[in-house]
């Protein structure tokens, strides 16, 4: 099968040029103007971008959570990605406790495989980082597994200990891994939660009261530290806070490895969408949203833009309001932690990145698609070029729509940005040369995507 990408103008990272693309099967074949050459299929991209697919570095399809299971599953997870314009996304394969890393692979293998509509990667959750377990790390990073996320938060659950943590660095610092890291202060949250509810707070609001942004700042100072003398680089997930941003940057300006991402959520929303009574519930994730007021948003914002922050994700990890969410009336410590976003992603960093003027259309492909590629090992995508994997999004700059739970595809019964008007949208999504979304027509189907075997982060060579 091969596709014509005709009269676009090709927005990668590092350049912008209009041009053909000629698709031969799975893989960009040809790029040149106007390309006198026969095709299957030709999709008219006059007037639009032809960008690299969205790449997602973190979602939680399926994760078990506070006694309930985000909603979408791999196959409703990326088929709303698609929609959105992402065509891989990295997803958590959570180690049971007690369990091997592989036995957390294996699950997320029989959740994906086969259900899987855009290629999907795998970071590994470390749930409890034992002794015994550090050779396997070797073997994951050789099979292309090559991230552990590791957590300073919610104990009890995912928290590791400072030595643990200390220990995988070390072993990342050998094998070429990279250590992802959720960076707030659990145990101290849960002694300013407790107080709150003893004192009567107990709707949403206090999720977002408890979690300070100094106690992510602490972390991710603490981290930072860890990895400087582990001699290994390290990844900070979900970055939320002003302070933790200006501890990373000052990390950067010493030389030392220190890579992190935010997500839209952060960008978009504040600490006031926790307030309105339960409905707050619908916004309550860890970290928390912010004090607008404070500033937060346009520090990141400013961190995306010089290069601080590398990449956006979206943590997607989807409770329904009614049901899920609702777990937690009378108690902001049992909500699920988590939200929906993985459809929304590219059209929000439009948006906010390129159309208010803060960002250049090649800084917003490289933070949605390029630089998560670079950094997690994927290394035939994040790129119009002859030879990577044909995942191509026509963008169209200029479309306006309403986002709302109304119109998405994710299986979540809300929007986080219910009657938002964003300026940006995917017109045609090709996922490894298959045309899988043409103009809001769904064409493809659980199992066209792959999972990819990642290389080391083509960051840190
Ligand atoms: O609230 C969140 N972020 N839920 C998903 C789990 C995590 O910490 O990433
Ligand atoms: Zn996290
Ligand atoms: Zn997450």
């Amino acid at each position: 099968m091969r596709t014509l990408f005709k009269g676009g103008t090709i927005v990668n990272a590092d350049a912008t040029g209009k041009g053909d693309i000629l698709v031969d099967g799975e893989r960009i074949a040809l790029i040149g103007e106007n390309l006198d050459v026969t095709a299957d299929k030709v999709v008219d991209a006059t007037g639009k971008w032809v960008i690299p697919g969205g790449i997602d570095p973190h979602t939680h399809m399926e994760l078990p959570f506070g006694g309930t299971f985000a909603k979408d599953t791999f196959e409703s997870g990326s088929r709303a990605a698609a929609f959105g314009g992402t065509t891989t996304i990295i997803d958590f394969a959570v180690q049971p406790r007690g369990g091997t890393f592989r036995q957390g692979l294996d699950t997320w293998h029989e959740k994906a495989d086969g259900r899987t509509c855009i290629d999907y990667g795998f970071h590994t959750i470390v749930s409890d980082m034992r002794d015994d377990l550090l050779p396997e790390m070797d073997a994951l990073v050789d099979e292309g597994v090559t991230t552990f996320k590791l957590f300073t938060a919610y104990p009890g659950v995912f928290l590791s200990g400072d030595d643990a943590i200390f220990k995988a660095m070390k072993q990342t610092a050998r094998n070429g891994g990279l250590i992802l890291m959720h960076a707030e202060n659990g145990p101290v949250i849960d002694v300013v939660a407790a107080d709150l509810v003893a004192q009567g707070t107990t709707d949403p609001i206090g999720h977002g009261l408890a979690r300070y942004s100094i106690f992510e700042a602490e972390a991710t100072n603490r981290l930072i530290r860890l990895a400087q003398a582990a001699k290994a680089p390290v990844y900070f997930v979900h970055m939320s806070a002003k302070e933790a941003l200006n501890v990373l940057r000052a990390a950067q300006n010493d030389g030392l490895p220190a890579f992190a991402e935010t997500c839209p959520q952060y960008l978009f929303l504040g600490l006031d969408d926790l307030g309105n009574g339960f409905n707050g519930s619908k916004f309550v994730c860890s970290p928390p949203l912010r004090d607008r007021a404070a500033g937060h948003q346009e520090e990141l914002w400013k961190g995306l833009v010089k290069g601080n922050l590398s990449a956006v994700g979206t943590d997607h990890c989807p409770f329904d309001f009614h049901g899920q969410k609702e777990m937690g009336r009378g108690d902001f410590r049992k909500i699920p932690n988590g939200l929906p976003g993985v459809e929304e992603r590219l059209d929000l960093i439009h948006h906010g990145g390129v159309v208010e003027g803060r960002m250049t259309p090649n800084r917003f492909v490289e933070i949605t698609s390029t630089g998560a590629a670079r950094l997690f090992g994927l290394t035939k995508k994040g790129a119009v070029a002859v030879g990577y994997d044909a995942d191509l999004v026509v963008y169209d700059p200029n479309r306006r729509h309403t986002l709302s739970a109304s119109t998405h595809h994710m299986d979540v019964d809300y929007s986080c940005y219910e009657g938002l008007e964003v300026q940006g949208g995917s017109d045609v999504v090709m996922s490894r040369g298959k045309v899988i979304v043409d103009n809001g027509q769904w064409l493809g189907k659980p199992g066209d995507g792959k999972f990819v075997k990642r290389e080391r982060s083509q960051f840190l060579r």
